[in-house]
């Protein structure tokens, strides 16, 4: 039987080069190993944001961006999170057994205190981030989790859940194990961690007008100012993105780059170029899925369904370990629509 595998992310729109080097090509490729579960954490959005006027927005255009990157509804299911309730319930009785200084200490919660203005308090939702993170895994026994690094810690605390759980009450979840993303981390157009709210990205849509725009914005070696400087393309985050997005001849630009011999506009130029001609197969396919949104939704229709049918599964083995089970009286069905 083949391992089961889960991840998730929050529907942010429409997608960037990072995610797709750092997360979907990832999961592309384990679609054909494993048997996969992509969901859209759209309740974890609302820790992000609790404004959701464009939240239906949001989910189609990411999942448009994975759909045209290769996911593939044949292959994986794929869902929403909010469609399916028992994350709730989950969510809910891990939170019993999870002490909040677990959550506390968790850098990720703790980056979020230090975003925030004073004037501003966290939620309970925010502290209880990872333990729906836990629900999200757990509820479909996931053998592994493809995640970046900042999701670590996520893990690390699913885990201490789980052991919690299972030795409170019985041995209903398998210990999570992340698969950590074998590309080196793309970082954004001015070297900075690559992100939407940064406004350093490229995106999977955005036309050749618009990459060369955002290319000519990238900042190279510091220390090549002339063209008569040689560079140092090993700390040059234009060459970093060279290296992936046109292979063959990046040992030629090396060179030419160490010799002076290539400047940096010419070289950023020839990479917008070549960044579009690899978003190219992935945006006709985006053109496509455009044209017919009901398909897209049909397709998430049925994930969530085969999504339920586990869902359902794993709540009734939880509620049986924590007894909690149904009245006897309901149970047994003989009163149900019966006499008074
Ligand atoms: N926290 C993840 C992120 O921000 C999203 C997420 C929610 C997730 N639930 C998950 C990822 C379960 C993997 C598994 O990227």
């Amino acid at each position: 039987m083949k391992k089961r595998i889960l991840s998730g992310m929050r529907p942010s729109g429409r997608l960037h080069l990072g995610h797709l080097e750092g997360v979907l090509k990832n999961w592309v490729k384990l679609q054909d190993e494993y048997e996969c579960f992509f969901f859209v954490a759209d309740w974890h959005a609302l820790t992000d944001n609790l404004d959701t006027s464009k939240r239906q927005e949001n989910i189609l255009q990411m999942l448009i961006d994975w759909l045209s990157v290769g996911i593939e509804p044949k292959k994986s299911t794929i869902f929403i999170q909010s469609e399916i309730q028992q994350h709730a319930e989950l969510h809910l009785l891990l939170s019993m057994v999870t002490p909040i200084s677990w959550l506390e200490r968790c850098p990720t919660f703790k980056d979020k205190l230090r975003a925030l203005s004073p004037s501003e308090n966290p939620s309970l939702g925010l502290l209880g981030y990872p333990v729906l993170q836990t629900a999200d895994i757990i509820m479909y026994k996931a053998d592994f989790v493809p995640v970046g690094e900042d999701q670590l810690a996520h893990l690390e605390l699913a885990r201490e859940i789980v052991r919690r759980f299972n030795s409170l009450y019985k041995k209903v979840f398998a210990e999570p194990q992340p698969i950590l993303a074998s590309s080196p981390r793309l970082l954004g157009l001015d070297g900075r961690k690559m992100s939407k709210s940064f406004n350093n990205s490229i995106l999977l849509s955005d036309d050749a007008e618009t990459v060369r725009e955002k290319v000519r914005t990238m900042i190279t070696d510091p220390a090549r100012i002339y063209l008569k400087d040689k560079g140092h393309p090993d700390v040059c985050n234009v060459f970093t993105y060279r290296k992936i997005f046109a292979g063959d001849t990046v040992d030629e630009v090396e060179k030419a780059c160490r010799r002076a011999e290539i400047g940096c506009t010419e070289c950023k130029s020839k990479l917008a170029a070549s960044i579009s001609s690899y978003l190219e197969p992935i945006q006709d396919r985006r053109k496509e899925f455009e044209k017919d949104t009901d398909r897209i939704w049909q397709m998430v229709s049925s994930g969530v369904e085969k999504a339920r049918g586990v869902a359902e599964q794993t709540i009734i083995e939880t509620r049986e370990a924590m007894n909690i089970n149904s009245a006897p009286a309901s149970r047994s069905g003989a009163k149900r629509g019966g006499v008074k």
